[in-house]
């Protein structure tokens, strides 16, 4: 694992080691209304519509890269019956996805490994018929590198949908570029990087949405409801990190505002010349 990637892990460990905390429970319900729990800007209404786009069946295999504390991933497989696999940097982010597919009753359709995104998959060719990433790709250092993974994972045909946070489309400052890169390594990337990146690795581009809007919408409940709980916060997170974590909010709430940084959510599908 290199610098970068242990930063991201222990970044997102300390929010993992208490998300099924009886006070995390209640932020998310709070800030999404449908808490599925994903710890991301995923909507559930959104996820509801886009897995469609997926065409799972009980039969499919899904993989999600990066799956987090597996929130979506189960939803997914609650609403299509398919098997999956997810993959996450953060032990305890495995072990909080173990437990929900445990609850879920989801355990025997679904394998959970801790798994480095920016090294090679140690997964057999051809053998996933789609891929999910919700909000991780600005986390990895060579996307084109994973994107080329997933090509030859993914059976020809086969639908790769993520999510990227992180596509620059106005004027940032080295400051905010600063805030908003809180959760270790974060690459920013221009329009059209990740349509020529997919096309290099066969992926071949179906459409693209802009999503700022779920980012704005959820960022800014976060921020509210978190305030609202400000002392409890205070005494896991200490003064500092409450501030900090907030001013992070504000920054993705200001460039999404100002149209200076995208979300945009992607759906590509592998093509069998990458065979
Ligand atoms: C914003 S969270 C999204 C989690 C999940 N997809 C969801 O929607 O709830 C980003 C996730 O990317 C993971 N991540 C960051 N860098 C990674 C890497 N190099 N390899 C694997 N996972 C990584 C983090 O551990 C974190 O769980």
């Amino acid at each position: 694992m290199n610098d970068s990637s242990a930063a991201a892990e222990r970044s997102y460990d300390d929010f993992y080691a208490c998300f099924d905390s009886p006070l995390a429970n209640a932020i998310r319900r709070e800030v999404y209304g449908r808490d599925i729990g994903q710890h991301s800007c995923v909507l559930t209404e959104e996820l509801e519509d886009d897995s469609q786009l997926l065409r799972l069946s009980h039969s499919s295999r899904l993989l999600d890269l990066g799956c987090g504390p597996g929130g979506p991933l189960c939803f997914v497989m609650g609403l299509t019956g398919c098997r999956a696999i997810g993959l996450d940097l953060s032990t305890e982010a495995i072990a909080s996805a173990t437990a929900r597919a445990r609850i879920l009753g989801l355990q025997e359709r679904i394998t959970l490994r801790v798994a480095d995104l920016d090294e090679a998959l140690d997964i057999e060719a051809r053998s996933f018929d789609s891929a999910i990433s919700l909000d991780v790709v600005l986390h990895l250092r060579d996307r084109s590198q994973a994107f080329g993974e997933i090509a030859r994972v993914l059976v020809p045909g086969g639908r790769f949908l993520f999510t990227d946070a992180g596509v620059i489309t106005g004027a940032v400052s080295n400051e905010e570029i600063r805030l908003r890169s809180l959760h270790g390594h974060t690459q920013f990337v221009s329009p059209g990087l990740n349509e020529r990146m997919l096309a290099s690795a066969g992926l071949r581009l179906l459409d693209q949405v802009d999503r700022t809007g779920s980012l704005l919408e959820v960022s800014s409940r976060r921020q509210a409801v978190r305030l609202a709980h400000r002392a409890e916060l205070e005494s896991h997170e200490g003064v500092e990190g409450f501030d900090r974590q907030q001013l992070y909010l504000e920054t993705v709430c200001a460039l999404s505002r100002r149209k200076a940084v995208a979300r945009v959510m992607y759906v590509a599908e592998c093509e069998s010349a990458t065979l």
